[in-house]
């Protein structure tokens, strides 16, 4: 069911790959809610991904931009403001890739090029995407930006690797720009944390199944889907949030408030019963 929350915005959305993209998701809930959006991801990917079968479908523009360019990021606000005849209204930012999780470098044994490109790609895109935005002055007031992030930044999560150090500076990244926007320009800066999601990032992480496993038995109300947290991000493009600023945002069912659930404690204790029959 649509609100029209997002009737006359525009918007940018980096990282839609396919289907099973969070930020997918998120394109296909600001259409449905009214906005105006153009679509962006690297040459590589749209390419590889389903993402020009989706802006053909619905008409949208997919100008092609690596995030961590500042030359690719210029070209891409130019053009989107070209094309909506003015600023944005909100950007996603849907983007992470480690090559030491890709390559499997444990945490001990990180190859410092990757975590350079780690760090690059998954959080220090996003003050770069901030920065060129607001050099080229192309988000209007009250504007919103938003970056996807996970609990890892806070709590060690096994095998997250280097993703948990760049999340956490995304995070921090949120908040000193989000001083700066907010005060400057009323534009508003935030994180989302979302639940573990089988996407292609999502599934590159070894042992995944077991961990939306458990963290779905930890949470109260269950992991968020893709599509739940487009309707977040949905929510905190609105104008229904626009004293939200420089908060990292849980929307996660409530996992990251817990320490032991019932349902994770009876899958436990399963794990003994062999044990105690010997
Ligand atoms: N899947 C999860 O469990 C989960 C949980 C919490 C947060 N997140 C975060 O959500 C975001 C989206 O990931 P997803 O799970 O939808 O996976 P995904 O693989 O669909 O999306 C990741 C995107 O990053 C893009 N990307 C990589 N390098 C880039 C670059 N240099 N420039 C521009 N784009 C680049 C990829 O092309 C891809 O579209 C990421 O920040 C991820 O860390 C995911």
């Amino acid at each position: 069911m649509a609100y029209n929350l997002l009737k006359g915005k525009k918007g940018i959305i980096f990282g839609a790959l396919n289907e099973m993209s969070i930020a997918w998701q998120v394109a296909e809930k600001c259409i449905e809610e009214g906005a105006e959006i153009v679509l962006t991801n690297t040459p590589l990917s749209i390419r590889m991904g389903d993402i020009q079968d989706f802006a053909a479908k619905h008409q949208i523009p997919l100008i092609p931009a690596d995030a961590t360019s500042v030359e690719d990021l210029t070209h891409l606000f130019q053009e989107s403001m070209t094309h909506f005849g003015g600023k944005v209204d909100f950007i996603l930012h849907s983007i992470g890739m480690s090559l030491n999780v890709r390559k499997k470098r444990p945490y001990d044994d990180l190859d410092y090029d990757f975590l350079q490109k780690t760090l690059d790609i998954s959080a220090i895109s996003f003050h770069k995407v901030l920065q060129t935005a607001k050099k080229l002055d192309a988000i209007n007031e009250w504007g919103s930006v938003v970056a996807l992030s996970y609990v890892a930044a806070q709590r060690t999560m096994f095998e997250y690797n280097d993703m948990a150090d760049a999340k956490a500076m995304l995070e921090s990244i949120a908040r000193s720009f989000g001083y700066i926007y907010g005060r400057e320009k009323r534009i508003r800066v935030n994180t989302i944390s979302q639940s573990p999601t089988m996407t292609t990032a999502g599934s590159g992480i070894k042992g995944f199944d077991s961990l939306v496993d458990f963290a779905d038995r930890m949470s109260p109300l269950g992991n968020a889907t893709a599509e739940e947290c487009a309707n977040y991000c949905v929510c905190l493009f609105s104008d229904l949030t626009r004293k939200i600023t420089m908060q990292n945002l849980y929307h996660d069912g409530g996992f990251s408030s817990m320490g032991m659930s019932y349902r994770a404690m009876h899958q436990y204790n399963k794990s003994f019963d062999n044990e105690d029959k010997k």
